[in-house]
């Protein structure tokens, strides 16, 4: 996070705290995330893009991907930031609006919602449910039909698409068919007919429970290369035009998703908000020229770019081991009281994280180190290479940098560990957002003991 600095005596404070502090109030593992730099975050990413939006001659909705990292203050602040809340379960939806989110900044995506998630949205009255196959539209028009009665006002729909192009890291294809199943393709129907995007459009023109707000494209995620968006935004605005040809309707907004990549390692360069926001508005805007319609207002859905770096995980060292590999270099294996149930992507995707001794400092000269975990499996692996002080060992405070999007949101209780939890520094203070796990709470879950 930005608010990371080392002391004089060695220590690292974030936001004002001694990571030792934390230790000590907190217990390890635990997420820490700092407060200031998530609503710095938020606010440059609307800033950005309203600027850039407005330069083109448009306005744009920020929407918070909750999957992330979703907890009732973290909903709270990137509100206060004048972002929205884009909700992926009714489990999110369910935090975001015990946060007091307005049901109308809420939207709901899913491949596979349920009634009930559906008519919680309903009951919420959330700003856009988006939709993502020609099953599921039918089955809201007839939940609104039966949730508001036949004169009740219509659910706000954003058709989910695929635009054949997939990004994150630096691979970029495009391809025209897809074989994956979120979204509706814009590529040709299987008989040659109409794209399953044009179809499922018509499909929500056809009910009068449904609104068409706009489409939605959703490319990738950790996405370094802007270049996919471009093409997003023109095959996007080109489905939107194709509508209007068909049928009069030019729906008002286009959603061009997450994605935007950040650093996990310290020569990582992230994407800048304002080069993004430029980007994407300047090609939002030549594509509705291009094709001679009036310019969508814009939305997007950032996750990442928001939590991930102003959050870290601090752990405690336990055993230190050093092993021979084949080539005879030494790798220090170093375990540390989390693992794969606190972050599951160095395992899910062999991600890479930069960590730290944050305790102290040491002369002595570092070691290749992995830093492992202490789950009942070798690719519990949470940093598979890293420089650690060759004297790193037991109650040294180890942290992960990073990891604030996509860890505590994946966490599991694999071998039964309890979830860590969520600690919050703001100037100087420190307090919890999500407690702690216990035991308690694992067997209160296990209800029969035949
Ligand atoms: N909008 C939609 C429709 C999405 O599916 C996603 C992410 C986002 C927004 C936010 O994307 P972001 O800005 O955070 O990249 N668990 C994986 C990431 C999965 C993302 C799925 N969808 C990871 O840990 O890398």
């Amino acid at each position: 996070s930005s608010g990371v600095v080392r002391g004089a005596d060695g220590a690292v404070r974030v936001a004002g705290v001694d990571v030792r502090d934390l230790a000590a109030t907190h217990g390890t593992p635990a997420y820490v995330v700092d407060e200031a730099d998530v609503r710095a975050r938020a606010r440059a990413y609307r800033t950005a893009f309203e600027t850039a939006c407005a330069q083109v001659g448009t306005g744009v909705d920020v929407y918070y991907a909750g999957k992330a990292l979703l907890t009732r203050a973290v909903a709270r602040w990137v509100h206060d930031e004048g972002l929205r809340v884009d909700t992926a379960s009714g489990g999110e939806l369910a935090v975001a609006l015990a946060a007091g989110v307005p049901g109308a900044h809420l939207g709901l995506h899913g491949n596979n919602k349920s009634d009930d998630e559906l008519r919680a949205a309903l009951d919420a009255g959330v700003g856009r449910i988006i939709v993502d196959s020609l099953v599921e539209v039918d089955r809201l028009a007839a939940l609104v039909r039966e949730h508001r009665g036949p004169a009740g006002a219509p659910a706000p729909v954003m058709v989910r698409v695929t635009t054949g192009v997939h990004a994150g890291g630096h691979e970029f294809i495009s391809t025209a068919h897809e074989d994956q199943k979120f979204g509706l393709s814009l590529a040709a129907g299987p008989d040659g007919g109409d794209s399953p995007a044009l179809a499922a459009l018509l499909r929500v023109l056809d009910h009068p429970e449904l609104h068409l707000l706009g489409i939605h494209s959703h490319i990738g995620s950790q996405i370094l290369d802007p270049s996919g968006f471009a093409v997003a935004a023109h095959r996007v605005l080109a489905l939107r035009a194709a509508l209007r040809e068909r049928t009069g309707v030019l729906v008002d907004e286009v959603d061009l998703g997450g994605g935007y990549g950040i650093a996990y390692l310290p020569h990582e360069v992230p994407l800048d908000p304002d080069r993004i926001a430029k980007e994407v508005a300047q090609a939002v805007a030549d594509a509705a020229r291009e094709l001679g319609t009036p310019l969508p207002r814009l939305s997007i859905e950032p996750g990442r770019a928001i939590v991930g770096p102003p959050g870290l995980t601090l752990y405690t060292v336990g055993t230190v081991k050093p092993v021979r590999l084949d080539d005879g270099r030494v790798r220090t294996y170093v375990s540390v009281d989390g693992g794969m149930s606190d972050n599951i992507r160095p395992a899910l995707y062999g991600a890479q994280y930069h960590a730290a001794i944050v305790s102290r400092v040491s002369d002595v000269a570092p070691v290749l180190a992995r830093v492992v975990g202490k789950h009942c499996e070798s690719g519990d692996i949470v940093v598979h290479e890293v420089q650690l002080p060759g004297d790193v060992r037991a109650g040294d405070l180890l942290a992960v940098a990073a990891t604030g999007a996509y860890g505590r949101s994946m966490a599991s209780n694999y071998n039964l560990l309890t979830r860590p939890p969520v600690v919050a520094v703001t100037a100087g203070e420190s307090r919890v957002l999500v407690r702690r796990e216990t035991v308690e709470d694992l067997l209160a879950l296990d209800v029969a003991a035949t």
